[in-house]
């Protein structure tokens, strides 16, 4: 069988060793991938072909009779990537356009959420700074959470602790236009108070399987401090998503999400990302990712026991609740490393050594994302860099051999986060 995964960063390279392990698979294409996609040889090759090449995407699984494609970023699937493979007749993991809108606009995911009675934070939808603006000097409590609607890479979203940083905010989304049309809308929600955690579903449209719960750790600095990233680590499974937070989000979240979604006319499949808020057990959504997260996945693909690639086939030829679908015990960590400056500007271009002998410390891999591979040298290409994830009898044991991992990777300015795990240990 032949594999096309759409997509560059340590996700993307974390779901091609995932596939890789299953006796099925012949070649796996990466498109564009990244150094490390490029560097796993054997079955595994980069495509040159952008994440949102849609007629290029779609030609090449044609001429290489693609089997299965797996789409790792949100972007694609907002411009349909999804109804373009199945038109064409071509098996494709991920939502259609119109059901990827749970995460490419927040205006329909808050309305579809109150539609389907599915528990989130109060919310207005501004269409004018005038309107926003109106409703900020009247709003009687702060903090308050302002949201660009379209997607603007994990940066649209201000949790604004007083009025004036709201209206700072909906100031640079309506008037400086800093993300563009993707703020023509903007959603002004409540805050929600308690811990975070994510839990993620493969779904058919109607069965769907549960991977382990995560925790990513979204700021820059240490403590959570300072400016939000991309996600600078995660570890896997969330002790705060108990198995009774678990049920409640299955009962509350998600079965509404599935039903409603096809009810409404637009069956969602592929892979549901749920963000929650869960204060005192009680699970909140704070949002959708119609994908896997970057870095969860680097924590939840590797706890997977069962061949992945029989459970995506089922999610896309039916039968979801008949595969296999076991997780490993223990947890699974990963720690970020990031180009100094990042998530601001930074710098490419830096020799990354990597001391061999990583590769034998027990149950850790290197997942790169933004490296490439230029004659024998290794270089940064990126802002987050790489990841690296270990499985361990305990997240102790987890923790120590990533951060065992960093320690063997070297480069001009490397950053990463040493608290990552630690509230959860
Ligand atoms: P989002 O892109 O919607 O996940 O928002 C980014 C981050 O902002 C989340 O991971 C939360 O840390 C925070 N956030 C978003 N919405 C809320 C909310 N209603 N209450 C508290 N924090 C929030
Ligand atoms: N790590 C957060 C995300 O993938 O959206």
């Amino acid at each position: 069988m032949n594999i096309l995964i759409i997509g560059s960063g340590a996700r993307e390279h974390a779901m091609a060793w995932a596939v890789l392990r299953s006796e099925k698979v012949l070649k796996v294409f990466v498109a564009p991938g990244n150094g490390g996609t490029a560097m796993m040889g054997g079955k595994v090759s980069n495509v040159p072909i952008g994440t949102t090449e849609l007629d290029a995407l779609l030609d090449f699984a044609s001429k290489e009779s693609v089997d299965l494609t797996i789409v790792g970023p949100e972007q694609p699937l907002g411009l349909g990537v999804v109804n373009r493979f199945r038109d064409a007749g071509r098996r494709v993991v991920g939502p259609t356009q119109e059901a990827a809108r749970l995460e490419t606009s927040k205006v329909f995911a808050k309305d579809f959420m109150k539609r389907q009675a599915i528990p989130s934070a109060e919310y207005r939808v501004f269409r004018s700074h005038a309107e926003a603006k109106a409703y900020l000097e009247s709003c009687g409590s702060f903090p308050q959470v302002i949201k660009a609607s379209g997607l603007c890479a994990g940066k649209g979203v201000v949790v604004a602790m007083s009025r004036q940083e709201a209206l700072e905010a909906i100031h640079e989304f309506f008037e400086a236009r800093v993300f563009g049309d993707a703020a023509d809308e903007v959603v002004i929600e409540g805050f929600l108070h308690g811990q975070e955690a994510s839990v993620f579903a493969l779904t058919d449209g109607h069965e769907y399987r549960l991977f382990q719960s995560a925790q990513d750790h979204k700021r820059i600095g240490e403590g959570d401090t300072g400016k939000n990233t991309g996600g600078m680590g995660a570890y896997a499974p969330a002790p705060l998503v108990t198995p009774e937070v678990m049920r409640k989000v299955e009962e509350q979240v998600i079965r509404p999400t599935l039903a409603g979604m096809a009810a409404e006319g637009y069956p969602y499949t592929g892979f549901l990302y749920v963000g929650l808020m869960i204060e005192r057990g009680e699970p909140s959504v704070v949002e959708f990712n119609a994908r896997l997260g970057d870095p969860e996945t680097q924590v939840v693909l590797p706890l997977l026991k069962s061949d992945f690639v029989d459970a995506l086939m089922a999610s896309v030829d039916g039968g979801l609740n008949d595969v296999p679908f076991e997780m490993h015990d223990g947890s699974a960590a990963t720690v970020v490393m990031a180009s100094a400056g990042y998530p601001d500007a930074y710098q490419s271009g830096k020799e990354i050594s990597i001391d061999p002998t990583v590769a034998l410390i027990d149950g850790a891999t290197v997942f790169h994302a933004g490296t490439k591979r230029e004659g024998s040298k290794l270089l940064t290409a990126g802002g987050r860099v790489l990841s690296v994830t270990a499985l361990g009898g305990s997240l102790k044991d987890a923790l120590d051999k990533a951060y065992e991992g960093i320690g063997k990777i070297h480069f001009e300015g490397a950053c990463f986060r040493r608290d990552i795990g630690a509230k959860a240990l």
